[in-house]
């Protein structure tokens, strides 16, 4: 399976802290925002990642990420030029991923679970349909709202509903089968002129073959796009390193702790960032002192 990270779009709930820098490379307490969905897909088993963003931002990811080979991982790069939807991605993406079933990550999207590399593993290995998250929020206008029937099966999906029927909200991470690109051709514009990943959803959803897993009170989703989610998400991410010395949200222990890079390449990232407690707790983790 491939994976996507999203980051472009034009941030505009976020501005003037958007005007000249992309909203997925602000902190989330002490690193990128951008490291939050990578260290997801990363945790979910895959090493061949495309980041899309902006004509403008993509350079910067490219300075900050590089090729992925510090993380055991592989990173292509391409550009959105207009934000014209979330399922452009997969129109963009289409050669790159060649039939490849695919995951997509919001670049500003965070999850934060329990077991949660069980839990994307499994979504992982799925072969056919797609699995999406679905988490009860107090704002389900703001998002893609899911309504469950008797059973608990997903029975409708609706994009920013003014008068939302459920409490249930379509997270920023997405798994599909290999015919996404193909599914993504068949949609259109909607009437603010995106293609809807909502759209896309709907069309697994209408065949039988979305699954829908909700994620429980003991997760946390949070999506970064406003200044007050901003912040509690770097005071959330603050709370658990300082209080646990776990890190949250590091590709580098990721890749360590998946097998894709090992105690030295680990070590050697810790060296760029040594004046840091991040750089001391990579340390740390390197020559086994927090337990693997
Ligand atoms: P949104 O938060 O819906 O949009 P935005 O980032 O443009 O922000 P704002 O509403 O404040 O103007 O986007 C969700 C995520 O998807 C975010 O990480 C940006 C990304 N995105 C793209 O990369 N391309 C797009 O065309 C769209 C619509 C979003």
């Amino acid at each position: 399976m491939k994976g996507i990270l999203l980051a472009g779009g034009s941030g505009t709930r976020l501005h003037p802290m958007t005007l000249a820098t992309s909203k997925q490379l602000l902190p989330v307490y002490d690193k990128p925002m951008i490291y939050y969905p990578l260290s997801t897909l990363m945790l979910a088993g895959i090493r061949d990642i495309m980041i899309i963003s902006t004509p403008d931002d993509l350079p910067q990811f490219q300075r900050l990420l590089g090729d992925g080979t510090q993380y055991g991982v592989r990173f292509s790069y391409r550009v959105q030029p207009s934000p014209d939807g979330i399922a452009q991605a997969f129109l963009i993406a289409e050669d790159w991923l060649a039939g490849a079933p695919c995951a997509l990550a919001l670049g500003d999207n965070l999850i934060f679970a329990d077991h949660l590399s069980v839990l994307l593993q499994g979504a992982a290995r799925r072969d056919s349909g797609a699995t999406v998250f679905a988490y009860q929020v107090r704002d389900p206008e703001r998002y893609g709202v899911v309504t469950f029937d008797a059973e608990g099966r997903a029975s409708t999906l609706v994009e920013k509903p003014a008068h939302p029927v459920s409490h249930w909200a379509v997270t920023g991470l997405y798994f599909y089968d290999a015919r996404v690109s193909t599914f993504a051709r068949q949609i259109r514009p909607s009437p603010r002129g995106e293609l809807e990943i909502t759209d896309l959803n709907r069309i697994y959803l209408e065949e039988g073959s979305l699954q829908v897993e909700k994620l429980g009170r003991g997760c946390a989703w949070l999506d970064a796009g406003v200044p007050d989610a901003l912040l509690q998400a770097g005071m959330f991410v603050q709370t658990i390193q300082s209080r646990q010395g776990m890190l949250v949200g590091s590709p580098a222990e990721v890749a360590f702790r998946m097998g894709f890079i090992d105690a030295e390449q680990l070590r050697e990232i810790a060296r760029t960032v040594h004046k840091t407690e991040l750089g001391r707790l990579l340390r740390n983790m390197a020559d086994g002192e927090a337990g693997r």
